[in-house]
């Protein structure tokens, strides 16, 4: 089984996940299954349907329960399952759950916390209003190689803090950039970038935070 540590990694932009769908992640190599219902938070569950395996990711949303693609076994929020389809009748033991991760949504991206007993705090970014998203980059290299990168990119003169294992802020350019950073597997890291101040409120300025974040992706990749 993959590691999993006593640490929040940031998986998706809130806007990612829409309200009634279900999508797959991994984090240091763990599936994991980011789900919304029709409305309310996000929810991060391990990618596994605790009758035959399936992946959840590959469900589908109903009336708040996720649905396994397979056997169409139900589960709501908290990860007990209340619906077996093939059996209308029977009230499904409690003891039939999902395992899920804790999650929060903040500064516009949605965390998850895979440990058994988590206790570690959220990168601490100050306030939770105003940050709008930038985008989402998946490079082609481990973590320490895309914290080098990050660490020697030329953010207009501005300069990366590490806040805490997971992420980073940038200020540059009149704006904060909030980077987390999701560890996929060994050779995978995912970039999840929000961003706030006078310069994130135009629409054209954070597109073209977009692409320098493209020109990022390019030149880690570049390193050999
Ligand atoms: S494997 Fe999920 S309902 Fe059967």
């Amino acid at each position: 089984m993959a590691e999993r540590p006593d640490r929040w990694i940031g998986v998706a932009l809130d806007r990612q996940i829409k309200p009634g769908s279900s999508n797959p992640a991994i984090v240091g190599g763990n599936a994991i299954a980011v789900w919304r219902a029709e409305k309310g938070p996000a929810n991060v569950w391990e990618d596994r349907c605790p009758h035959r395996g399936m992946r959840l990711s590959f469900g589908f949303v109903r009336d708040g329960m996720l649905r396994c693609i397979y056997h169409g076994w139900g589960y709501e929020l908290g990860g007990h399952c209340a619906s077996i389809p093939a059996h209308p009748d029977l009230a499904p033991p409690k003891t039939i759950c999902a395992n899920v991760y804790r999650s929060e949504e903040r500064y516009g991206i949605i965390w998850t916390n895979l440990s058994e007993s988590p206790n570690a705090p959220l990168p601490d970014a100050g306030p939770d209003q105003g940050w709008q998203s930038i985008r989402s980059v998946y490079v082609a290299r481990q973590v320490a190689a895309v914290k080098g990168g990050l660490a020697s990119f030329d953010w207009g003169g501005g300069r990366v803090e590490e806040i805490g294992e997971g992420a980073a802020l940038v200020n540059a350019g009149g704006l904060s950039l909030l980077i987390a950073i999701q560890p996929v597997d060994e050779s995978k890291t995912g970039l999840h970038v929000v961003a706030k101040g006078e310069g994130a409120k135009d629409a054209k300025a954070r597109l073209a935070w977009a692409s320098r974040l493209e020109r990022l992706r390019g030149s880690i990749e570049a390193q050999s």
